[in-house]
């Protein structure tokens, strides 16, 4: 187990914070005492909106996660008024099905795994010298089984898992806490298209962006890496992991049923 966070007084950031996963995530940690909450959004203009929505102690803020420069600069600008306890490196794209182009392998790649290591290249350090600080990682249930549609999304979000294990074991003696959160469906713009032979449907009913929140501060008041606001994606991993060719089969069929409506 890692060490617990405790959010009164906190300063927060959470990337992709204007929409969805990340927006409930900066209304809850508000909720729970957090001083500062900076959502950080490709879509500056959402961001702005969604800060003016959550209360003064929230700011907006136009990012692009995949520009090391950019995320240098806003964590400059954060800790010019207070040091940032806890990173949420949230944002994150739905693809197209099949094994994708290459702009598609290019852009998840750039969005799931590359700016989560600009933060650890960028902050990890600072937080390190003043003795520590949490890091948040969105990958995916995608990243712990897969996404039967999508190659990139679910390629990209096994290399975000990988990455928040490796950076865990690297840093954890040095006061850096890592969680890694791993849903299955939610109700969000990114599944608000999805038919209803949808991959991610395999996963059982969508739940909401609230419930995730709720994981969210669940398993960091714990200090724990692993969050499955499903449980039944524990069930799941640990399937894939007893009897790979096993799962691989009942993943062929599942697709098939899936498939054909049944
Ligand atoms: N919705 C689901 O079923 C589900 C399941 C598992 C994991 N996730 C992950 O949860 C995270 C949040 O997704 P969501 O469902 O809330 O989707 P969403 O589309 O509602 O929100 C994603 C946000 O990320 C922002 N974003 C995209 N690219 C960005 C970039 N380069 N820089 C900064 N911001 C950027 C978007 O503008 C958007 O506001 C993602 O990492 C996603 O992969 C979602």
């Amino acid at each position: 187990m890692g060490r617990p966070f405790t959010f009164p007084d906190r300063t927060i950031v959470v990337t992709g914070g204007a929409n969805g996963i990340g927006y409930a995530l900066a209304e809850r940690f508000l909720a729970e005492g957090a001083a500062r909450v900076v959502i950080a959004d490709l879509d500056g203009e959402r961001a702005e909106a969604a800060a003016a929505e959550l209360g003064e102690r929230a700011r907006g803020h136009a990012l692009d996660v995949t520009d090391a420069e950019a995320v240098a600069t806003l964590i400059k600008e954060v800790e010019q008024d207070s040091p940032i306890d806890l990173w949420c490196s949230n944002a994150g794209v739905g693809t197209g099905g099949g094994l994708g182009t290459d702009a598609e392998w290019d852009t998840t790649w750039r969005v799931h795994v590359q700016a989560h290591v600009h933060v650890a290249r960028l902050l990890l350090p600072r937080m390190i010298e003043r003795g520590g600080g949490h890091l948040l990682i969105t990958a995916s249930a995608a990243g712990l089984l897969t996404n039967i549609d999508s190659a990139p999304y679910s390629v990209t979000k096994h290399g975000a898992v990988a990455l928040a294990e490796w950076l865990a074991i690297r840093h954890g003696e040095e006061g850096i806490d890592v969680s890694c959160l791993c849903p299955l469906g939610v109700n969000t713009d990114m599944t608000a298209g999805d038919g209803p032979d949808a991959a991610t449907r395999l996963g059982g009913d969508y739940i909401e962006p609230s419930d995730v929140a709720d994981s969210v501060v669940e398993a960091l008041t714990e200090g724990r890496f692993l969050i499955l606001p499903h449980p039944q994606a524990a069930v799941m991993e640990q399937r894939r992991a007893s009897d790979r060719d096993r799962w691989l089969s009942g993943m062929r069929r599942a697709r098939a049923r899936l498939k054909s409506g049944n």
